[in-house]
């Protein structure tokens, strides 16, 4: 299987491109309100079905088309905080909420950050303006790093005001002020260890994404795990999760930052697929990592028993992190999912493990399983699920199609993998053995929450 070449070009137009949407409406019930004489608002649903109006085409938007659309989408989702008796997010306080992931705002919020996006776009005096922007995304990233690099955010007071820069370079050590970058509401976030952790791991990803031109130039079509840029970065011939695992405090830093992305997302997560009614069963956690994520499918589907596995330094980890009152339904193991599987399990779960390996790497794992699958209607027999972020190049807008994109070139930059689309799934599940039949839940939401489910018919 050659480097995914395609991938980069996807990479290229899903950040410059534009793509078609399939609706030019999108029906959005208004809410209005009234007050009763003690002024306390009541809320009544009005039920008219009001329309965003969109233009079939990102090509066809204008500054006023645009514009319509972001009053629009604000509207609903204000209207629907009032109505939740939610506070409005601010930037004023440390600890103002994000906003809620509820289906109900889900379309206005995904109009609204394209809408913005592509303002933001038309809105520049030159279209080298636009390219510079996307290139100069690297020195925010550096910002970042500088911030993690002298803890800067634990040296602010998180309820005091503007601190002077040359007070906080005292508190924080550093000599070099003029260096210093600003420090903005949004560096109180990195106070948060899993965060921190998180951006402070992606220092990795950052020096390889760099060496992915050198990588295409020394290692043509090349899918190798160990001719990826990151190899070339860091002068080794280890993969990425082999250089990970010879030290402890890198092991520590990237099992914490993915137990922190997974947060995020941790709302979708428990209702993207129907765990409950798994009923008495036992699910695997394949490269379960902590198993911060089979933790939360336990909480949703109590009958659940659970085995993760992964290499010997996460699985102690995961050990002894572990939230106490869930551990009576767990079994941490060491396994390596390139070996054959030696457990039996009702339900084998692959979550951002996949994307991680090529084309044959991924179709060795699920064939590695097949021992304990047998055929049966509806996975009665066994099953294999994939969380992913699934490409679905055509279907969204930038930004929305943009981190799928962006999530594909970090594939490329430290295993010399891919993102797939789910019919490049169902053609991996095809290769390791044509019984698979396989279908899809929970189109869209946030990182690695939409399922591919197969079994053996
Ligand atoms: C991107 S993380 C995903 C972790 C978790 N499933 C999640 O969604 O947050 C990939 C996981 O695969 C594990 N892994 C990598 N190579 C492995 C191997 N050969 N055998 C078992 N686990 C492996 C890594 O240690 C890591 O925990």
């Amino acid at each position: 299987m050659p480097r995914p070449l395609s991938g980069m070009f996807k990479s290229v137009t899903g950040l410059f491109g534009s793509s078609p949407k399939s609706t030019s409406t999108i029906s959005i019930t208004k809410q209005a309100r009234r007050s009763n004489s003690q002024s306390s608002v009541v809320s009544q649903k009005l039920k008219t079905a009001i329309k965003i109006q969109r233009p079939e085409k990102l090509e066809l938007e204008t500054f006023e088309t645009l514009a319509a659309q972001i009053q629009q989408s604000v509207a609903i989702i204000r209207d629907h905080l009032k109505e939740k008796n939610i506070p409005e997010p601010t930037f004023g306080k440390v600890d103002s909420p994000s906003l809620p992931r509820d289906k109900e705002i889900k379309e206005a919020r995904q109009v609204l950050n394209e809408s913005l996006y592509a303002l933001q776009a038309l809105n520049q005096y030159d279209r080298f303006e636009y390219i510079k922007e996307k290139f100069f995304v690297m020195s925010q990233v550096i910002a970042f790093m500088v911030i993690l690099e002298y803890k800067i955010p634990h040296v602010m007071d998180p309820n005091g005001g503007p601190m002077h820069i040359a007070e906080i370079c005292e508190k924080a050590n550093c000599a070099d002020e003029h260096k210093l970058i600003e420090h903005t509401p949004f560096s109180h976030e990195l106070r948060e260890q899993t965060k921190a952790d998180f951006l402070y791991s992606g220092e990795i990803l950052h020096r390889s994404l760099m060496e992915i031109p050198n990588a295409m130039r020394k290692w043509p079509n090349s899918s190798d795990t160990r001719e990826s840029p990151f190899n070339i970065a860091y002068n080794t011939k280890d993969t990425f999760f082999e250089h990970l695992w010879k030290d402890a405090e890198l092991t520590r830093r990237f099992n914490s930052g993915m137990t922190g992305v997974t947060s995020s997302s941790l709302a979708y997560l428990r209702t993207s697929y129907p765990w409950s009614d798994l009923g008495k069963a036992v699910l695997c956690d394949v490269g379960g990592g902590r198993g911060h994520v089979s933790a939360e499918i336990a909480r949703v589907a109590p009958d659940l028993t659970f085995i993760v596995q992964d290499g010997a330094p996460v699985v102690a980890e995961g050990e002894k992190y572990f939230p106490a009152d869930l551990k009576h339904r767990f079994k941490f193991m060491a396994h390596d999912f390139f070996e054959r599987q030696p457990e039996k399990a009702d339900v084998y779960l692959f979550r951002q493990v996949v994307h991680n390996h090529e084309d044959e790497r991924a179709i060795k794992m699920i064939r590695n399983l097949l021992p304990h699958l047998t055929p049966g209607k509806n996975g009665s027999g066994g099953r294999v699920l994939i969380m992913d972020d699934i490409l679905h190049p055509t279907q969204y807008r930038p930004p929305t199609v943009q981190f799928t994109v962006q999530q594909n070139l970090n594939m490329i930059a430290i295993l010399n993998s891919k993102e797939r689309t789910f019919n490049n799934y169902k053609e991996l599940f095809n290769r390791a053995d044509p019984r698979f039949v396989t279908r899809q839940w929970g189109a869209g939401g946030p990182q690695a929450c939409e399922v591919i489910e197969a079994w053996l018919e």
